[in-house]
């Protein structure tokens, strides 16, 4: 039976997760549920580890211990998939690049891009399938 949090689904369950740069412990035993179809946001001081928490889920950090679930399959089952998108916050952004804000929200969109046929991959970006460009505009 699929696992629920009050009458919502559960999108994100962590257990037990450990991670660390290094040495240096960031991540110590957490256990959270994220509800599908609900905002959730994660509040805490500069360096409490947020950041740190969103690599696990997008798989660019491997955590040392623990499991991390979506929609009860392992998550990177969904990372293939293409249904896990994230977007860097204001320090990680290098502000020289010339890249323009409805291209770096764009980017959040990756994800589902892998899904569309190659050919449409290959266009420039003025030719993206019109349900990027709408989840774009209505993201901003
Ligand atoms: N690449 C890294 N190498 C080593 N330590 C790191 C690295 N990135 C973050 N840290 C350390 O890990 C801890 C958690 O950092 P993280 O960036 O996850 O915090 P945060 O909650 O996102 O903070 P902020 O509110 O400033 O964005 C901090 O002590 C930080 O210095
Ligand atoms: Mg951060």
């Amino acid at each position: 039976m699929a696992t629920t949090v009050g009458d919502a689904l559960v999108a994100i369950d962590i257990k037990g997760l450990y991670a660390a740069y290094q040495r240096q412990p960031v991540l110590e035993n957490i256990t959270l549920q994220f509800p599908a179809g609900k905002w959730t946001a994660i509040v805490g001081p500069n360096g409490a580890g947020k950041s740190t928490l969103f690599h696990v889920l997008t798989g660019s950090m491997k955590a040392l211990r623990g499991k991390v679930q979506a929609f009860d399959e392992p998550i990177g089952t969904h990372r293939k998939a293409g249904h896990i998108a994230y977007m860097a916050q204001r320090e990680a952004i290098e502000w020289d690049f010339p890249v323009s804000v409805w291209e770096t929200v764009m980017g959040g969109r990756y994800g589902q891009m892998r899904q569309d046929r190659l050919w449409r991959r290959l266009l420039p970006s003025r030719w993206y399938h019109p349900r990027h460009v709408e989840a774009v505009h209505s993201a901003l």
